[in-house]
């Protein structure tokens, strides 16, 4: 099997639950403190191997390529100022990675986004990465997928066990055995209601596939709401080329809502050396420091 070097960024969606922030700003551009929720993702992607950024684009998405770019002007005021730091900061890329934007015309689903990959993969396997999931964990989940990929021979998708009540936000899994952690997909729901769920395992925001998921995907009718859902695709997937899970080491945050939002940004605060965490305790506490 090839290397996995590529990695799609569907950035396309309308992320109306942070409207108004996200009327003229990606949702993927809300920063954690201080580094934009993509970042976070890319940094994890270029740490697993990934040298080839696809990110699947709506026209509002300006804010993502120029985040990435270069600011040689900037970075030359800082180092002639010798505010080292702040150079570091502005290397948002390392120079040998390549990036591809490829516009979705349309917000017609996650489907449908990861399917404008399709010119750009050859016959190999690439990793998805959702960037409003934002992980925090000693383990970079989309290496640990890749390393599955390796192993099993097809198909890998990242899974977190979900509240029962949360069942009806996610794709389940039915995994009927489990081994450290992983174990071959026999059924996937979307959305289901928790009496009808396989299981409590619903699948996050991190996948890698085999390629032959867009002609599934190019087969997959849009759902009762327009949208092509990457789970119908992966349903076929199951039976045709086959799909391991691989539960999730570390804390994820469901960034495309509020609460989980909030509780990132929380937490990465008090895990940051440079604030005050006794502060910020206390005033989580509402002893106002
Ligand atoms: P979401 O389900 O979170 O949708 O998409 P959204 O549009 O971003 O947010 P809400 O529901 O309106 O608040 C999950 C991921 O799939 C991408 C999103 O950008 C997000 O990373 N996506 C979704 C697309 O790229 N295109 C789409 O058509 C839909």
């Amino acid at each position: 099997m090839k290397p996995v070097t590529k990695a799609v960024f569907p950035v396309g969606g309308m992320g109306t639950r942070f409207l108004p922030a996200t009327k003229s700003i990606p949702k993927e551009m809300l920063p954690i403190v201080d580094k934009p929720l993509i970042q976070h993702a890319v940094e994890e992607a270029v740490a697993a191997g990934i040298d080839t950024l696809i990110f699947i684009t709506s026209a509002s998405k300006h804010a993502i390529s120029d985040h990435f770019d270069p600011r040689p002007m900037l970075r030359q005021k800082f180092q002639h100022q010798g505010k080292a730091s702040l150079v570091e900061k502005l290397d948002t890329l390392p120079e040998q990675v390549t990036r591809i934007f490829i516009p979705q015309g349309e917000p017609l689903g996650l489907g449908h986004a990861v399917l404008q990959a399709r010119p750009i993969i050859e016959d190999e396997f690439f990793a998805v990465i959702l960037a409003d999931d934002y992980i925090r964990s000693p383990v970079n989940t989309t290496a640990a997928l890749i390393d599955t990929v390796h192993s099993g021979g097809c198909s890998a998708v990242s899974v977190e066990e979900v509240p029962e009540q949360w069942l009806s936000r996610y794709g389940v899994v039915g995994v009927p055995q489990w081994h450290h952690g992983t174990g071959k997909v026999t059924q996937i729901v979307e959305k289901p209601a928790a009496t009808e769920a396989p299981s409590r395992f619903g699948v996050i925001g991190r996948y890698v596939l085999d390629a032959a998921v867009f002609s599934l995907l190019a087969e997959t009718p849009p759902d009762q709401g327009g949208e092509i859902q990457l789970t119908d695709a992966l349903k076929k997937l199951v039976t045709d080329n086959g799909l391991i899970a691989r539960q999730l080491e570390g804390q994820r945050y469901d960034c495309g809502h509020k609460q989980g939002y909030v509780q990132a940004t929380v937490a990465t605060a008090l895990a940051d050396g440079t604030l005050q965490r006794d502060d910020l305790m206390a005033l989580l506490e509402g002893n106002r420091p």
